[in-house]
């Protein structure tokens, strides 16, 4: 079992490495393979409102035979929920959906839309007691300054994407020195091959007796990030939770660092006619 943890600004504990579920919309397959993952190891579950698919993880949370404060459930309020009385009201469906009484992490999904506002009710469901911790995803430095200066609670979480290729190091010292824990999204680069056909990632996974996806997740760990990772089959599952028992060192490390690229895996959404494509899709999502 993983028995990994640390501890976030606001004292509470989690899990160094998650189970994400994005993609998985097949509630069947997303509810055994929550099991299956909880059965490997994994104590932190990461979903979202907008990926479909809280109500299988809660039964999957509700079967798994492990109790409920041995695991870290995080979901995410969706952008078109993205206000004071949508969060509310998102929250509110997320925990129906759920069938939990109390959550671990509530995100904000995405810097859009009246985040500000949505801040104020997860400060309000914070203070109740309702979510253990709040925080962030997608935030880039910019944005998380002003929002970290203009508000009280600080966020004890941003999730971003990161992994070799997308390394992000400046905000990564920007989130220490602010203490807000960072999350990896798509540690593996989602799974695309050229990261598991990595010369320099095979050749240190070769090293260690590991894979090259063990060594991705291991050197995220080791800059202090929490992956998390996604797979649906049980061998790989356990395989990425595997990463506990071998170090690094820092000659690996510098090689890796010479893998990043600056930017993305995916598409970036840094122009406002991307934004505009983007924010169209978030309103199809069913929640
Ligand atoms: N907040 C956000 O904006 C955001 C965005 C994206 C993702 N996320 C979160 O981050 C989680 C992970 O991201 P992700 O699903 O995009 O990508 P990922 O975890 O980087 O990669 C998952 C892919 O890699 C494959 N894989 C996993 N372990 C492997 C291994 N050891 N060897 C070879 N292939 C392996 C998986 O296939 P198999 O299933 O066949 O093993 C799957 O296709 C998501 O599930 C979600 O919870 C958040």
């Amino acid at each position: 079992m993983n028995e990994e943890k640390l501890t976030l600004n606001n004292a509470v504990t989690m899990p160094k490495i998650g189970y994400g579920v994005f993609r998985m919309t097949d509630c069947i397959q997303c509810e055994e393979a929550v099991v299956q993952a909880i059965h490997a190891g994994y104590r932190l579950i990461d979903t979202a409102a907008a990926y479909g698919n809280e109500e299988a993880v809660g039964r999957a949370i509700c079967r798994c035979g492990i109790p409920r404060e041995e695991l870290f459930v995080t979901t995410k309020l969706w952008i078109t929920d993205t206000s004071y009385e949508g969060a509310m009201r998102g929250f509110a469906r997320s925990m129906e959906h759920l069938g939990l009484d109390y959550l671990d992490l509530y995100l904000i999904h995405q810097p859009y839309n009246d985040y500000y506002g949505a801040w104020r009710a997860l400060e309000e469901l914070y203070a109740a007691g309702k979510v253990r911790a709040i925080g962030v995803d997608n935030f880039t430095s910019d944005k998380l300054a002003d929002f970290v200066f203009w508000n009280q609670v600080k966020p004890a979480v941003n999730l971003v994407e990161c992994n070799p290729f997308f390394q992000r190091e400046d905000e990564r010292a920007y989130m220490e020195k602010q203490d807000i824990q960072m999350q990896a999204w798509s540690p593996l680069a989602a799974g695309q091959g050229i990261l598991f056909r990595n010369e320099t990632l095979c050749a240190i996974a070769a090293s260690h007796r590991k894979s090259p996806a063990q060594v991705a997740l291991r050197w995220l760990t080791q800059r202090g990030i929490v992956p998390i990772v996604k797979s649906a089959n049980p061998q790989r599952m356990k395989e990425n939770l595997n990463i506990f028992d071998f170090m690094l060192t820092d000659t690996e490390m510098e090689q890796i660092a010479k893998l990043d690229t600056g930017h993305t895996c995916f598409a970036p959404r840094q122009t406002g006619q991307a934004v505009d494509e983007f924010l169209k899709k978030a309103l199809q999502y069913r929640l």
